[in-house]
């Protein structure tokens, strides 16, 4: 299959919600992850526990369907759904709901003239907050260092809805808690480049 590598967040087809509903259970948990591209993360976090659900939002209509007939064949509780997460996340998640949100490698878009582009922004910050259970987490990673920058600066502004688990303006320096690794991540250390990483609870 031939996918394009990267689409434009601002163009006009991703405006509306045009993917398809998830049917989300409400008796078990579920963890989310934003720009999930093929979701070797979620994947890797449904086989340590199936017992929870694992949501992946993603902007490529054909990576997300490449998702769903890999869970279907792997009999894996993973969904992904095709959207824009700066447009469309209230709309797809209920209030409260989300346990865990990871925001991995979010974004190709960290040169300067691609700014606007960027996911990470204060009403994407705030949408999280609507969606996350009390207590629940946001854990971000990036190795481009102006946007990990630009992330903690959003969720640090926002001290009155997330508590950073570092400490106030710090990244987490430890290694990631959750004991898998995205596809990016894996790249990342294999590779030898520096990943930052910041972790929150919601208030
Ligand atoms: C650099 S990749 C990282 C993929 C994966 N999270 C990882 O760590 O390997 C970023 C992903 O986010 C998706 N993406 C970018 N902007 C998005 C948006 N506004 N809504 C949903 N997905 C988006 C891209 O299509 C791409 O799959």
């Amino acid at each position: 299959m031939r996918l394009r590598h990267h689409v434009n967040p601002l163009g006009s087809s991703f405006h509306e919600f045009r993917g398809d509903m998830p049917q989300l259970d409400g008796n078990r948990e579920i963890e989310l992850e934003v720009g999930c591209a093929e979701a070797q993360f979620l994947f890797e976090r449904a086989v340590k526990d199936p017992s929870a659900l694992y949501l992946g939002l993603e902007i490529r209509d054909q990576m997300a369907q490449w998702v769903n007939r890999q869970a279907r064949s792997r009999g894996l509780p993973v969904h992904a759904v095709f959207c824009n997460v700066n447009n469309h996340l209230r709309e797809i998640v209920p209030a409260c709901s989300i346990q865990r949100a990871f925001l991995n490698f979010p974004d190709p878009w960290f040169k300067e003239r691609h700014r606007k582009r960027r996911m990470i922004d204060e009403t994407l910050a705030r949408d999280l907050y609507h969606i996350l259970k009390s207590g629940g987490e946001v854990f971000f990673q990036s190795d481009v260092w102006d946007v990990a920058l630009d992330a903690m600066d959003v969720f640090e502004r926002l001290d009155d809805l997330y508590n950073n688990r570092a400490g106030s303006w710090s990244f987490w320096k430890k290694s990631n808690p959750y004991g898998v690794r995205s596809s990016r991540e894996e790249y990342c250390e294999d590779t030898g480049l520096t990943i930052w990483r910041l972790w929150y609870n919601r208030k």
